[in-house]
């Protein structure tokens, strides 16, 4: 994976020794240099979202260089989705016209994160398998922020995110036969090795066993993948409260002995997005020094038909006590989850987020636009749900009652871990989980429909990353910085 370096740059933007300047275009308002005003004028420079003119000017050294004029909209409209659209569609033109180094010239206050982000992101490309087309097209190596008041602390917070989304969708678009458990495991272990404040621990299918994740094993039966149990363990100082990071990690679901059909099986790879998400956003919160308690829990194991597998009717004991009919074994995210949870709880969290693929209705419902936010306090939802507006990775609350609550009882034990009619089941599915948080505030995410097909500009159609950058803004709202 290319990385691309970022710098502020307090200069005046036309200095820049960029080979590729951007500036932003309003609606309504003018350019500074009279040549590319003249475009706008002759209509070849439009302000609109997601318009991108090419031009050319003298460069400071002699010559000319080039300059896109991006459109941004009506500047009371624009905030940081904005400025991270108008930022992918230039870094994307950029990429085309084989430049090397952009220069943004800062159009706004506060966006500079987001124009690292949205510029990075789009700029991401899974290619390791295809190295050939890799050299063919260069690309972009740099990127400033420039103008007067650019915050270099912003744009430094936006590099950071960013990278670590596009590590996350590096480890969701790996195929499984690559990122297994042990590989996921290994990658929490570079980032424990990289920061002094953060700790792993490992547990193996035995001591998943041993230590009674009954639920977890349960799902880790049918396959000769050895699945993890990953907990990072980051302290960013004494103050800040203790947060708790579930992710679902099944490297591949193929629904165990309740088959998936095979149409789009290859999509179960990126089963794991909710784990990838929380392991990446720990990198980024341990770079940013934020002075929080995060214990992460990522259970990885991938869901397979076997001779050992689990079967539909089969009873097991979670870490908390309780009794789980399992009568679907596609229905694996929440059994997983469960004692992650549990166990999250036991470690002393004390606000809790969970991000899981964990169901297909939630595609139905809420499409790709927002993730199915589902939560037992309310004060606790605003936070999670105010960090993913601010990352443009947003949420939609759904409702827990008592009445659906009923539906996740069993007949043959206390839970049953699909119900049958699959009446409201991303709602069940949660109720599933909420009996394993106790009293502690949680939010659950469910980003089946957003972990990959987001189809933002600056994302595309594959793996998406999300919910790194709100993972990482929630900390940072925790920490109140
Ligand atoms: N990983 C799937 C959910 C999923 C499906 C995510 C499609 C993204 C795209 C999950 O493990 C699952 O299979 N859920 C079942 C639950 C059902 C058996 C109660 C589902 O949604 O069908
Ligand atoms: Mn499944
Ligand atoms: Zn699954």
């Amino acid at each position: 994976m290319r990385e691309i370096a970022v710098t502020s740059n307090p200069g005046p933007p036309e200095d820049t020794a960029a080979d590729t300047r951007v500036l932003g275009l309003f609606d309504g308002e003018h350019l500074p240099e009279p040549e590319l005003q003249a475009l706008v004028e002759r209509g070849e420079a439009k302000p609109g979202l997601r318009k991108v003119a090419v031009a050319h000017e003298a460069a400071p050294g002699g010559g000319t260089r080039r300059v896109l004029i991006a459109g941004l909209g009506k500047r009371e409209d624009f905030d940081g989705e904005a400025a991270r659209v108008a930022a992918a569609v230039a870094a994307a033109r950029a990429r085309e016209l084989g430049a090397r180094s952009l220069s943004w010239a800062l159009p706004d206050d506060g966006v500079e994160a987001a124009l690292v982000e949205g510029t990075l992101l789009r700029l991401y490309s899974f290619d390791r398998y295809k190295p050939k087309r890799d050299e063919e097209e260069g690309g972009v190596e740099s990127l400033e922020i420039a103008g007067a008041g650019v915050s270099e602390e912003a744009t430094r917070r936006g590099q950071i995110a960013a990278d670590s989304v596009n590590r996350a969708r590096e480890l969701q678009n790996l195929p499984s036969n690559v990122a297994d458990p042990i590989f996921l495991a290994g990658r929490a272990q570079e980032i424990a090795d990289a920061h002094e404040s953060v700790e792993i621990e490992l547990f193996d299918r035995d001591e998943i066993v041993r230590r009674g994740m009954g639920a977890f094993a349960a799902v880790a039966r049918g396959t000769d993948a050895e699945p993890r149990l990953i907990v990072l363990r980051y302290r960013g100082g004494e103050q800040g409260p203790h947060l708790g990071y579930v992710g679902k990690a099944v490297t591949f679901d193929t629904g165990g002995i309740s088959l998936k059909p095979g149409a789009k099986m290859a999509e179960m790879k990126f089963d794991m997005s909710g784990g990838a998400a929380v392991l990446e956003s720990i990198d980024a919160i341990a770079k940013l020094a934020l002075p929080v308690t995060i214990t992460a829990v990522v259970p990885a194991t991938e869901n397979m038909p076997s001779g050992s597998a689990v079967k539909p009717g089969d009873i097991v004991t979670a870490l908390n006590g309780k009794t789980i009919e399992i009568n679907n074994t596609d229905a694996e995210g929440r059994l997983i989850l469960a004692d992650a949870l549990t166990y999250a709880v036991e470690q002393g969290a004390e606000r809790i987020v969970d991000l899981a693929t964990l169901t297909g209705a939630i595609i139905v419902a809420l499409g790709s636009t927002h993730a199915g936010l589902f939560a037992n306090d309310d004060d606790w939802f605003a936070e999670v749900d105010a960090a993913c507006t601010e990352t443009g990775e947003l949420g939609w609350r759904l409702p827990l009652h008592p009445e659906t609550a009923k539906l996740v009882e069993g007949t043959y034990a206390e839970l049953d871990n699909a119900p049958a009619g699959r009446k409201a089941s991303s709602i069940t599915a949660a109720h599933f989980l909420s009996n394993f948080v106790g009293e502690v505030p949680w939010v659950h995410m469910d980003i089946a429909g957003t972990a990959w097909e987001l189809g933002r500009p600056y994302v595309g159609k594959g793996a998406s990353g999300f919910g790194v950058r709100a993972l990482v803004e929630l900390a940072r709202r925790a920490a109140g910085a």
